[in-house]
């Protein structure tokens, strides 16, 4: 009899404290996979409700187990970036856990309300707005589509850029978007074979980009850090578009959205945007693993100027199976940039550094990869594969590592650049979703009041959420309506006590179960 009291025991409190969706589960949702998998996201596949997510947890349950999902390349045990997508250990644990004890939801009352996401601009209308031209998508099923636009970007003076936001028109196809600056005006908008990855000119270059689920790139524009790329009278702005497999017919107009310094600002440090490491010449053979390098600057004696370093973006095309950067001090130590151990062409990006790594004089930089041109590549676009050389057609392949950097100056490796970055999301759009949530004053540079209306009885949470969809603060926590009109206040403050920046913020409630949302500006 005691046996069975005590495995009975055993089993209930297994029960009890297996994880819930309410309770655990759906805060890792709402911060790892709702930015892409939302309504009106890149993907097709919504997980931000319990009805969703429960749909697809033999899905979830494979690509979390073989971190295909969230999409994040570089191995975060080489160097640590800003947005980091990966999910920690802990985090893939409790999801693989919560689905193979049956994926319970749990009380729907206690569910945290979700992020609510703002597909247009986060960072507000800008100075300079350009846009490509309404294109329609030739993939077919099986072949993805490239097109490149030049656009003149019209600028009458020369500017400081301090943040660029990449708007696709379509985000259910536009994979990804290179934003480049070409100071001549004389690239070539190709738009015809659906094959153009890259611009022609060593002179034009790449300073953004857009993958889904990205954050705008905004430079640090506050003392002590103020960072700056200046942009001149003439240039064009090119747009290198990649369209999915499958997205034959839909169209797309992606605009790009620049902020600039006021003209009299002073104190800007330039930022440098270049491919340092560049390697064009190289063969391909088939069916072959060839390894390709790349050294800057040339020669033995390495670099004549300090150097702090912002970003790094690798580039290979269909062909890249991995690819490494890193620098050797003239002591011999590695500055560690990238490791991507298996390349995935549809999913690039600036990895911006938590923490700038500092080159001194004499250092060396230095790039290298494989590509594999095997029938074992999945990606290879032939079959049976031929020899392939670099050049600038997706079909073709390129050894490119770009940077963000400039001249350093003493303390700069100590910048906490995710902190900074953040905070540059400010100046913002205006307020227009009302459902039942009035929020007074708003915009507010103090307290906002949220009012709504429940049942006396009613179980209410109130999360403040930023445009990325992270907890700003928790102002209710599971609490009982005692009355029908539901009265809170946001002091402007995080949860940890600090002063909210400045920016767009959303209100999102759990009304038994009933999910509600507000923007709220602070001001
Ligand atoms: C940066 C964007 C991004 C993030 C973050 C992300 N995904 Fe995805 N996910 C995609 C894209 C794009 C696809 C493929 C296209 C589609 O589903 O329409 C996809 C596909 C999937 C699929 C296959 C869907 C299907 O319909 O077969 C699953 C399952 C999935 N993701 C789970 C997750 C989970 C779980 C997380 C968080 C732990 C996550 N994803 C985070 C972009 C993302």
């Amino acid at each position: 009899m005691n046996r069975i009291i005590s495995i009975l025991f055993l089993f209930l409190s297994t029960i009890s404290l297996a994880q819930t969706w309410s309770n655990e589960v759906a805060p890792i949702f709402y911060n790892k996979c709702a930015q892409c998998h939302h309504q009106g996201g890149i993907s097709s596949t919504p997980l931000t409700t319990y009805n969703e997510v429960s749909q697809m947890v033999y899905a979830i349950n494979a690509y979390v187990t073989d971190d295909e999902m969230p999409p994040w390349p570089p191995n975060n045990n080489y160097q640590q970036y800003v947005h980091n997508r990966a999910l920690s250990s802990t985090d893939k644990t409790t999801i693989l856990d919560w689905i193979a004890n049956g994926f319970q939801e749990g009380n729907s009352a206690n569910t945290p309300p979700p992020p609510v996401f703002n597909d247009g601009a986060i960072l507000g209308a800008g100075d300079l707005v350009v846009k490509m031209p309404t294109y329609t998508s030739k993939a077919l099923a099986g072949h993805d589509d490239y097109a490149c636009f030049s656009i003149p970007s019209g600028l009458t003076s020369n500017r400081v850029i301090k943040s660029v936001e990449i708007i696709p028109g379509n985000r259910q196809i536009v994979h990804h978007a290179l934003i480049y600056l070409d100071p001549t005006g004389n690239e070539v908008t190709d738009s015809t074979g659906g094959d153009c990855s890259s611009p022609a000119l060593q002179t034009t270059k790449l300073i953004a980009g857009y993958t889904p689920g990205a954050t705008p790139m905004t430079l640090p524009s506050v003392a002590p850090l103020k960072l700056g790329i200046p942009i001149t009278t003439g240039t064009d702005i090119y747009f290198a578009m990649h369209y999915p497999a499958g997205s034959f017919g839909e169209q797309d107009s992606t605009k790009v959205i620049f902020h600039f310094y006021p003209n009299n600002e002073t104190g800007i440090r330039q930022v440098y945007a270049a491919a340092i490491i560049e390697n064009w010449n190289f063969t391909l053979p088939p069916d072959v693993i060839t390894n390709v390098s790349g050294s800057y600057p040339p020669g033995n004696n390495g670099l004549t100027n300090e150097i702090s370093v912002l970003s790094v973006f690798p580039h290979m095309h269909l062909l890249g199976k991995d690819i490494k950067s890193f620098a050797i001090k003239p002591n011999l130590d590695t500055v560690k940039f990238i490791d991507i151990p298996h390349w995935d062409f549809h999913w690039q990006d600036f990895y911006f550094f938590k923490h700038m790594p500092y080159l001194p004089i004499g250092t060396t930089i230095k790039g290298n990869g494989n590509y594999d041109n095997t029938t074992a590549n999945l990606e290879n676009p032939n079959n049976p594969p031929i020899t392939v050389y670099p050049g600038l057609n997706t079909t073709d392949e390129m050894f490119l590592i770009y940077f963000h950097y400039m001249t350093h100056q003493a303390g700069d490796e100590n910048y906490d650049m995710e902190a900074l970055m953040t905070a540059e999301v400010n100046n913002l759009l205006k307020d227009e979703n009302t459902n039942g949530v009035s929020i007074y004053p708003n915009p507010s540079s103090n307290e906002f009041s949220i009012n709504f209306e429940g049942k006396k009885g009613d179980k209410y949470s109130i999360i403040i959420y930023d445009t990325q969809g992270k907890i700003v603060s928790t102002i209710a926590d599971k609490l009982i309506a005692t009355n029908e009109s539901i009265t809170s206040t946001w002091d402007g403050n995080t949860t940890q006590g600090e002063t909210a920046k400045k920016g767009l913020y959303f209100v999102s409630i759990n009304l038994n179960g009933t999910f509600l949302s507000k923007r709220i500006i602070k001001n």
